[in-house]
């Protein structure tokens, strides 16, 4: 089924020719998870910076005679504040019940699941899977946001039990924020460049850590003489990515099973664009320079390398803040989050080879339907209310002797 003919109006998560079919009671829950997540971050979560000014921050002060130091600081304190517990616990809770309630709609239609995906994918060379690439061990030691398996695990050999389960509970997760199709990133990364390119086509597009490509699509969809190369190193992932690509009737991604550590089978300069989406915050600390590395190896001169990401941790960023952004690396199994974000992106660009004059930083938010964030009625003016938002970490490549 095509985007467009996916009907209106998208009030909830729309489906493609691979998405899980929820029962009753399935559907029910998610709708349940999906406005407790709003409400947990739009109207219970603001109480946790009252708690910190009203109770916290003073007894804090009193105690140590001066305000805290660091984010690590505040969450000590904070963990000790029945309010924050309460909302923490809420939070947690939310995203087991995500995954029970994801996994278990999964398991039992996975033959269903495993049969469409093999009728999208058999015969096609857009997927091509190797079994020689291992999961990283930043992956394999952990199950991501709670995920069991995480990205990679199979029930049996050969299955989308992952990807699927990835995909149908992440509208739930973001309370919508990403879109009926949760692909308000990728959406954003095409408004984005129409604006600031208007004319570019590149020729070759490099997606890394794909996943089931809800950000590839919409950039294969906007650019359909290009060639887009979507990687990850997770098969069930990749398997449920294609069927899903290709049941939208996108036929110029070729999703790749490889590790973005390494990029070798690519030559210098292959790709006009590289890019990542929501990636590098799980990435261990070894891996990313990396990687970074790599990616500036095969992007051509005039090319564009892209991060979306939440912001970094500067130092302008207040530490409350600080503090509860860093939530999912204790409470959701986001090992790598709190170093990441605490990182200068911009010097891991630079120590890639990039120079200074090369560099930028944008905003984007996720472009979303009207029917899940309607346009305000004041003034007329775009209300994208919690759509997701992110900070973009940019590089052109510049031209030999420019
Ligand atoms: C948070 S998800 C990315 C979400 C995805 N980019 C999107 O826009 O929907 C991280 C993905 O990166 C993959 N991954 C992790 N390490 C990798 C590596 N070294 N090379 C390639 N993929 C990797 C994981 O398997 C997982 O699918």
């Amino acid at each position: 089924m095509k985007r467009e003919d996916i009907p209106p109006p998208y009030t909830a998560v729309s489906r493609h020719g691979v998405f899980p079919n929820p029962r009753h009671d399935e559907a029910a829950r998610f709708n349940f998870l999906t406005h407790l997540n709003k409400y947990l971050a739009g109207t219970l979560g603001p109480g946790n910076a009252i708690a910190y000014e009203r109770r916290v921050l003073p007894a804090f002060a009193e105690e140590h005679g001066r305000a805290p130091k660091d984010r690590f600081e505040i969450r000590e304190a904070m963990n000790r504040d029945p309010y924050h517990r309460f909302w923490s616990a809420l939070k947690r809770n939310s995203m087991e019940m995500r995954q029970q309630n994801g996994r278990a709609m999964v398991l039992r239609q996975l033959d269903e699941l495993d049969a469409k995906a093999r009728q999208y994918n058999e015969g096609r060379d857009t997927l091509e899977l190797d079994p020689s690439i291992e999961v990283p061990h930043y992956q394999a030691q952990v199950d991501i946001h709670c995920m069991p398996g995480s990205y990679h695990g199979e029930e049996r050999p050969g299955d989308v039990s992952a990807g699927a389960n990835y995909d149908c509970g992440i509208f739930a997760t973001t309370g919508g924020g990403l879109g009926a199709l949760n692909d308000g990133g990728g959406q954003a990364l095409v408004e984005w460049i129409r604006r600031e390119r208007p004319d570019w086509t590149p020729r070759r597009i490099l997606d890394v850590g794909c996943t089931v490509g809800h950000n590839a699509v919409p950039l294969a969809e906007a650019f359909p003489e290009t060639e887009v190369i979507a990687i990850d190193t997770a098969a069930p992932s990749l398997r449920y990515a294609h069927a899903r690509a290709q049941s939208m009737g996108v036929h110029n991604i070729r999703f790749v099973q490889a590790n973005a550590e390494d990029l070798s089978r690519w030559p210098d300069g292959h790709f006009d664009w590289v890019q990542t989406t929501m990636f590098l915050h799980e990435l261990s600390g070894k891996a990313l320079p990396r990687i970074m590395g790599e990616l500036y190896r095969v992007l051509a001169p005039g090319g564009l390398m892209l991060h979306l990401e939440q912001p970094q941790y500067s130092e302008d960023m207040p530490l409350y803040e600080q503090f509860i952004r860093d939530w999912d690396a204790f409470n959701n199994n986001e090992p790598f989050w709190s170093a990441m974000h605490a990182l200068d992106l911009k010097t891991v660009m630079l120590e890639s080879g990039f120079s200074q004059d090369e560099l930028f930083t944008t905003g984007v938010t996720a472009v979303v339907d009207e029917a899940i964030f309607p346009k305000s009625k004041l003034g007329g003016a775009e209300d994208h209310g919690r759509a997701a938002a992110w900070h973009a970490y940019g590089a052109w490549k510049k031209e030999p002797g420019q």
